[in-house]
């Protein structure tokens, strides 16, 4: 057994019944898309179905013994996910849809703020080139609209942020540094705590993108010294639906609303209205409740396994994966070689053949990675590519699935006949 492997892995993945599936012609499943989506264990879809089938009502609204049961779950989630972060206090857990709306609502609330928030000419906004599109489209229309500029940290040839000329980067004209912790594309792991300490200096915002990060890595947003935090419920084997805005609470309070709707007011009239204190102020509407349920298990179900050990297991199968990647002549990984360095997306081109012919060979052997541009086109432009193959693991992955992308790939070198 490798070292840094889950010592119990062959129960945790009994406790996902989708591992056990078997594909078109009887192959097994082997799934290696989970910086995509990850799949889910029992546990999370028994608590969904559990509140559906029993306890299903609105939150907050509903004056009847079923309302107080489902906001109890939906407000526990909350508590859930303030411990699963670190957050001093849960009214800094915000629910949101995903990740991108939790960008966007940073980035709308930002523009529309006043006072020391105000984002005008002659600010700048700092991102890096390894964002997912969801960390520079709003960025760029909060710019746009503000007459503000936006910048942004390169990359080096290894896939690392490059740093040398931080101090010209993050200056007093900085309002806001937003970066990915883990790139889902060239895995890299991010110094963001050391990045958060330069932007403070000059008074800026810290945002960072936990999307790839809250699955795999332990997440304490004190230590990190973020102002805002965000991931998606999807990819931390939780539901769709569902996203987290976690921020520090003298900056929520300052940030005017996002969405208007029911929930997020004090009061209502013809004329104006006033709004609720945070998180409600930022959650208009119904929120995704049973999405919540659903997450609040996730957290619980990862905690119980422990953060530590799914990292170090994660850095296992990734160290394994690069190992077997390097024996494919003509392939060529993209982002850090050293898997301590690096999350557990490794996307990687292959010569003579394209990207998504590759996941379609592999996906007729029952091996599933994702093709494409990964939602990160700067970053693939960066290294000279439109689009690359990825394999992602998680905390079900096994070394088995990994040699079996591995003979996968030997095996579309043979079908187009390259080399
Ligand atoms: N951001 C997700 C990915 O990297 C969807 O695949």
């Amino acid at each position: 057994m490798l070292p840094g492997l889950l010592p119990e892995l062959e129960v945790i993945r009994k406790d996902f019944p989708i591992l056990e599936r078997t594909l078109a012609g009887g192959l097994p499943l082997v799934y290696l898309d989970s910086a995509n989506t990850s799949q889910k264990p029992q546990c999370v879809i028994d608590a969904m179905v559990d509140h559906l089938e029993r306890h299903n009502a609105n939150v907050a609204r509903a004056m009847h013994q079923l309302g107080a049961e489902s906001s109890e779950a939906f407000e526990n989630a909350r508590d859930v996910v303030a411990r699963f972060i670190g957050a001093p206090s849960r009214d800094e857990v915000v629910f949101t849809k995903n990740a991108s709306e939790a960008l966007n609502l940073v980035a709308n609330t930002l523009a529309w703020a006043t006072g020391d928030l105000a984002i005008g000419e002659g600010d700048e906004v700092v991102i890096t080139e390894m964002e997912h599109h969801s960390n520079i489209v709003p960025w760029q229309l909060l710019t746009e609209r503000k007459g503000a500029t936006l910048r942004w940290f390169g990359l080096t040839d290894d896939g690392e942020l490059d740093l040398s000329d931080i101090d010209s980067l993050i200056t007093e004209r900085t309002k806001v540094v937003s970066l990915t912790w883990v790139s889902n594309m060239l895995g890299t792991i991010n110094p963001v705590t050391e990045i958060a300490r330069r932007a403070h200096e000059v008074g800026a915002i810290v945002v960072v993108d936990a999307s790839q990060a809250a699955p795999q890595l332990p997440v304490d947003v004190t230590e990190v010294d973020a102002d805002v935090l965000v991931f998606t419920g999807h990819k931390v084997v939780g539901p769709t639906g569902i996203g987290v805005l976690w921020g520090k609470r003298s900056l929520l309070e300052q940030l005017p609303p996002f969405l208007g709707g029911g929930e997020m007011i004090e009061t209502v009239r013809m004329e104006r209205s006033t709004y609720a204190g945070i998180p409600h102020r930022f959650e208009a509407g119904t929120p995704p409740i049973v999405e919540a349920v659903g997450l609040g298990a996730a957290l619980e179900y990862l905690a119980a396994v422990g953060m530590d050990n799914i990292h170090r297991h994660e850095q296992a199968i990734t160290a394994y994966a690069l190992e077997g990647l390097a024996t494919i002549p003509g392939l060529r990984v993209m982002g850090p070689l050293d898997a301590t360095r690096r999350g557990g997306a490794v996307a990687f081109e292959m010569d003579g053949v394209h990207p998504h012919d590759i996941a379609q060979v592999l996906d007729s052997r029952g091996v599933a990675v994702r093709a494409g541009h990964h939602c990160a086109k700067p970053a693939h432009a960066r290294f000279g590519v439109q689009s690359s193959t990825r394999m992602s693991s998680y905390l079900y992955t096994t070394p088995a699935e990994i040699d079996a992308l591995v003979e996968g790939l030997e095996h579309t070198r043979a079908y187009f006949k390259v080399g």
